[in-house]
C-alpha cells in the first residue's frame, strides 16, 4: 500500500519547494539560503525523462581483489578498523577513500561483500562537490538514475534525501502513522538493482540514524527445513507506490514506475552467501504462492528481518561533522531511516548506487540475459484489482 506521506525526504513536495523561471522544481530560497552544502541541493526537471533499465553483466571487481588487502590497507599506513558487531559492520579511520588506486577500490568492493556496511571516517569527497562521489561510483559499475528523487543540477546519478526544517514536517509524517521506518534494499524493483550505496550525511541534528539487517544471518537463523521451502520461490517487486507518492507531492517522473521478479533467496556470487531478498517496501507477492500464503510467509520473513535486533546495527551520522562515508550492500542486507530527528532541523544527505548483477539463486545464471525468474505479466495480474 502507498501511504499519503512515504518518500516525504526525497521526493519534491509542492507545500514547501519552488519552481524557478526554467520550470525546474527546487528547494524554496529561505532553505536554500540556509544549506551548508547548496550544490547538493535536489533540483527536478521534470524534462528529464529516462528509458527503463537494460539488462547488464556485471563483473563485481571484488572478484579481482588481493585478498589480503595490500592497496586498501598499506603496511606503512596509520589506520584502524573496528568491527561494529562480530558477523557485520566496521569502522575505519585513517583511510582516504578519495586517494585509493584501482587495486585499492577492487579490494574495497570485497571487504564491503564480506563486511556488508563499512564507515570511513574523516572523508574529503564532499569538499569535492557533488560530481567526485559520481566519479569515484562509476569505477564499480553503471549507476543508477532515480525514477523520481531529486539530484543536483547536472549530476542525474546522485540521490539527494533533504528532510526540510520547516515546523511541523515530522508532525505531518506521524499523523497517519504510529512509526515510519521502511525496511527495505535499494531499488529491488530494478532489473538489475543495487549492488551497494554509498551513503553521506553531510547536515543533520542529532538522530536520523539508519538502521541496517544482515539478511544473510536471518538465512542462516532459519531451520533447514524452513530454508528448503523458500528455495526455488520468486518475489515480485514494484516502484508503482513510490512513483504514485512522487506524483501525490507533485513530483516527477523520470521513469516510468517498473516491476521485476527476482528470487526470493538470493545468492551472492563473490561471498557465496544466500540472504533473504524481500522487502517491504517494494516487495509485493511470492509469485509461485497464492495471495493469502503470500501474506503469510512474507510478513513471517520481515518479521525475521525487522525484529531480530540481534542481527541488526544501528549507525549514527553524528549531525555530519566526522564526514563519515558509508557504503553498504544491498544484496545480503536491509536498512531503514529513522525519523526521530527534531522538528525543524533540517536532515541533507546524498548516495549514489552501484547497479549490480540481476539477483540469482544459482550460480549458473549470473549474467545470463535469458535467465528468466517468471512470468511478470502473470504476477502483476496477481496484485491488480480483479
Ligand atoms: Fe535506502
Amino acid at each position: 500500500m502507498a501511504t499519503r506521506f512515504g518518500n516525504s525526504d526525497i521526493h519534491y513536495n509542492k507545500d514547501f519547494d519552488d519552481v524557478d523561471e526554467e520550470g525546474v522544481l527546487v528547494i524554496n530560497k529561505t532553505n536554500r539560503d540556509q544549506a551548508k552544502y547548496p550544490e547538493f541541493l535536489p533540483t527536478w526537471d521534470p524534462r528529464h525523462k529516462y528509458p527503463p533499465l537494460k539488462f547488464h553483466k556485471y563483473i563485481d571487481p571484488a572478484s579481482r581483489a588481493d585478498p589480503s588487502f595490500p592497496n586498501l590497507f598499506p603496511k606503512d599506513k596509520d589506520y584502524t578498523i573496528t568491527r561494529i558487531t562480530p558477523k557485520f559492520g566496521s569502522q575505519i579511520d585513517g583511510i582516504q577513500l578519495s586517494q585509493l588506486n584501482d587495486a585499492g577500490k577492487d579490494e574495497l568492493a570485497l571487504l564491503l561483500a564480506q563486511r556488508k556496511v563499512l564507515l570511513f571516517n574523516d572523508q574529503d569527497f564532499a569538499s569535492h562537490g557533488p560530481g567526485f562521489a559520481v566519479e569515484f561510483g562509476k569505477y564499480f559499475g553503471p549507476l543508477h538514475i532515480h525514477p523520481s528523487s531529486g539530484s543536483p543540477r547536472g549530476h542525474p546519478e546522485l540521490h539527494i534525501t533533504y528532510r526540510r526544517p520547516e515546523k511541523g514536517e515530522l508532525e505531518k509524517v506521524f499523523s497517519d502513522r504510529t512509526t515510519n521506518t521502511g525496511w527495505h534494499s535499494d531499488v529491488t524493483y530494478e532489473l538489475t538493482p543495487s549492488r551497494f550505496t554509498v551513503f553521506q550525511v553531510l547536515e543533520s541534528g542529532d538522530g536520523g540514524d539508519t538502521v541496517f539487517a544482515d539478511t544473510a544471518e536471518a538465512y542462516r537463523r532459519l531451520s533447514p527445513a524452513m530454508q528448503k521451502r523458500l528455495e526455488g520461490l520468486h518475489v515480485l517487486h514494484t516502484s508503482e507506490d513510490q512513483a504514485a507518492n512522487s506524483t501525490y507531492q507533485g513530483g516527477v517522473e523520470r521513469r516510468k514506475a517498473v516491476s521485476n521478479i527476482h528470487p526470493l533467496i538470493r545468492l551472492d556470487p563473490i561471498t557465496g552467501e544466500k540472504s533473504i531478498y524481500v522487502n517491504r517496501a517494494f516487495g509485493r507477492r511470492i509469485v509461485e504462492f497464492k495471495k493469502e500464503e503470500s501474506d503469510y510467509m512474507l510478513n513471517f520473513l520481515y518479521d525475521v528481518i525487522e525484529k531480530s535486533q540481534d542481527l541488526q546495527l544501528r549507525v549514527n551520522w553524528e549531525a555530519g561533522k566526522r564526514n563519515k562515508v558509508a557504503l553498504f550492500h544491498n544484496s545480503g542486507v536491509s536498512h531503514t531511516a529513522t525519523f526521530d530527528t527534531e522538528d525543524g532541523e533540517v536532515r541533507h544527505a546524498y548516495r549514489i548506487s552501484v547497479l549490480g548483477e540481476r539477483p540469482i539463486a544459482n550460480l549458473e545464471d549470473l549474467n545470463k540475459e535469458e535467465y528468466s525468474p517468471g512470468d511478470l505479466e502473470q504476477a502483476l495480474k496477481g496484485i491488480k484489482p480483479k
